[in-house]
């Protein structure tokens, strides 16, 4: 069972859907599997599943079509000395701080002012949050000196994707819609200098950890924040508004926020701090060489392992649940902007979807795709091992598929049980 701990630390630095409570899964490895043997999730997103197998003494092997699901996994299995991802942080804040809050500082009223939020409804900015020398926050409405700074910011932007997303209405893609579309043209500058400067990173880790600060900063630097708008308890007030964040899908809201790029960036970086003192606490003492030999990650599809036959002691998935999550189109957003979007294998991608030119992504496509991967799965794991499923699906049909899919490949069915799981596993 899931509580809010379960997201906290390494599983609060980037949002992945899916993530499974990693204290259930490691009673699964602890039951199934002894220290040094191999625990294999070919669906790993994330990287639950490999996390707690190294913790657990287990060699892992880790396979998933997403890039960014590999890099998220790859970075929470790696140790970071915390002194330097400190230093760099600093050096980014001298070189780009100023000059990214330089876009959102004006005078108003005799005073210099730096605006944290924007409240923008259909091109008009009704609502604009702004801080000064003395105050951290007030309000005023917005005006069209703040119109010309979102939309002609006075410093150009360095390179970021003009990837066009799969038209698909339910994520909300239009035609030719494209992952800039997603961002005010200020916040396209702020994100563009902080990807810059986060390439000239030369070592290898520390770029990543940077990396995925700036693809974890994404959503909240992007259109797709909603306002949240309570009703005061006093009859008669306005409703106060209030940040919402990024769920799912690519809907922008008729009224949405637009929040400074550095606050976004600054605040990103202290939870990815947190997940790299939890990883250093875990992982430091282990040798390079120890990782290597206990940690494989494969940036592939699972319909074709590339690892020996009887090889594996145990197996613990949580593929895709049919069209629930789109997690190749959803994750568009941070694969482009990390330049991973060339290489994607879209057609192996298990899942059904009703994107315009995604037109084989049915179910007959899904059950074809993940009846290779259960064959993969039977031929890389021992004989007499065990291989548990998490699947989330309200269609019997589907389960009965599943089912017929695992017995089909000469798997015997041994146990079924709940495994519950909180909804902000979206984290
Ligand atoms: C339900 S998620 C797994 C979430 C993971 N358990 C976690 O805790 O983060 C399913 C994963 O399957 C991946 N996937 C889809 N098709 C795949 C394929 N053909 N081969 C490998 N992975 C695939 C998706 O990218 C997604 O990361």
């Amino acid at each position: 069972m899931a509580n809010s701990d379960t997201y906290k630390g390494i599983y609060a630095m980037h949002k992945y859907w899916g993530k499974k409570p990693f204290n259930e899964i490691s009673k699964f490895i602890e039951k199934y599997s002894e220290p040094n043997e191999t625990v294999m999730d070919c669906f790993c997103g994330s990287g639950v599943t490999l996390i707690e197998a190294v913790k657990a003494g287990r060699k892992a092997v880790g396979v998933d079509l997403n890039p960014i699901a590999i890099k998220l996994a790859h970075a929470s299995l790696t140790a970071v000395n915390i002194d330097e991802i400190n230093k760099i942080f600093e050096n980014i804040k001298t070189t780009l701080q100023e000059t990214i809050n330089s876009m959102y500082e004006m005078e108003f009223e005799g005073e210099n002012t730096m605006v944290t939020h924007t409240i923008w409804k259909n091109g008009e900015p009704i609502e604009v949050w702004y801080r000064t020398d003395k105050e951290k926050k007030k309000i005023r409405a917005g005006n069209s000196t703040d119109i010309k700074m979102c939309n002609e910011p006075a410093i150009e932007a360095k390179w970021y994707p003009k990837s066009i997303m799969f038209e698909n209405s339910r994520i909300n893609v239009g035609k030719e819609q494209k992952v800039s579309d997603l961002f005010t043209p200020r916040a396209l500058v702020g994100l563009s200098l902080l990807l810059d400067e986060i390439k000239k990173i030369e070592d290898e880790k520390l770029k990543e950890v940077f990396e995925l600060t700036l693809s974890g900063t994404l959503s909240q630097a992007s259109n797709l924040v909603f306002v949240i708008r309570r009703r005061k308890k006093n009859k008669g007030e306005k409703p106060r508004a209030e940040v919402g964040s990024w769920v799912i899908g690519y809907w922008v809201p008729e009224e949405h926020f637009e929040i400074n790029v550095w606050n976004c960036f600054e605040n990103r970086f202290k939870r990815i701090l947190k997940g790299e003192q939890e990883i250093y606490s875990l992982f430091s003492e282990k040798s390079d060489s120890y990782m290597q030999e206990y940690v494989k990650l494969i940036n592939g599809s699972a319909t074709q392992i590339p690892i020996d036959d009887n090889s594996v002691d145990y197996v613990f998935i949580d593929p895709p649940h049919t069209n629930r999550v789109l997690y190749m189109e959803q994750s568009l957003m941070w694969n482009a902007w990390l330049g991973l979007d060339e290489e994607i294998e879209w057609d192996n991608e298990i899942v059904v979807t009703e994107a315009k030119n995604r037109k084989k992504k049915n179910s007959d496509n899904y059950n074809l795709l993940l009846d290779k991967a259960f064959g993969e799965i039977y031929r890389v794991l021992k004989p007499n091992r065990y291989f548990s499923l998490a699947f989330n699906c309200l269609d019997d049909n589907i389960w009965i598929d599943i089912l017929n899919l695992s017995v089909h490949h000469g798997f015997e069915i041994r146990d079924i049980v709940p495994l519950e799981y909180s909804a902000t596993s979206v984290i």
